[in-house]
């Protein structure tokens, strides 16, 4: 599994931390920037994180920005992404067995590195239970396809 990784300035400290903590444990990832020292609009990052998921480059990404909200808009607007802000282990792990989350997204002014850790690897391992989940998430899918208007 490849995964696409991306930041703004806010969430560039924690994404740099679990960079490190993915390479410990061997996961393969692509960062999309930004790069340190830089201020930068998450839209341009996430964007590029998340196409790379819809494109097949990637399989799912992590996104770092200063709460994970604005990353998880982003990612949303694309076609496939299902983006979870997640805050805790709980979270992590029902954004993946209930909602399939393709994305998971983090903020570096709200989560610590060690906070962050348990989060990553929960979200990481958990599968997608289908069943029930499956029809919802499909539902989805279909709201995307159609292009609902009300
Ligand atoms: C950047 O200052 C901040 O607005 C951004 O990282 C994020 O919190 C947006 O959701």
């Amino acid at each position: 599994m490849k995964i696409a990784l991306a930041s703004d300035h806010a969430g560039f400290e924690l994404k740099t931390g679990i960079i490190a903590h993915l390479g410990e444990r061997g996961v393969v990832y692509r960062d999309f920037g930004c790069g340190p020292g830089e201020t930068v609009d998450y839209v341009d990052y996430g964007a590029r994180a998340a196409a790379s998921v819809v494109s097949g480059d990637c399989d799912r990404a992590i996104l770092f920005c200063g709460t994970g909200i604005g990353m998880a808009v982003v990612a949303n607007k694309f076609k496939g992404i299902r983006a979870t802000p997640c805050w805790n282990l709980f979270t992590a792990g029902v954004s993946r067995s209930h909602n399939d989350s393709n994305c998971l997204t983090l903020g570096g002014r709200t989560l610590s590195l060690e906070g962050a850790i348990p989060i990553v690897d929960a979200w990481l391992k958990t599968p997608f239970e289908g069943g029930r989940h499956a029809r919802r998430v499909s539902k989805i899918a279909d709201i995307e396809s159609r292009n609902l208007k009300d």
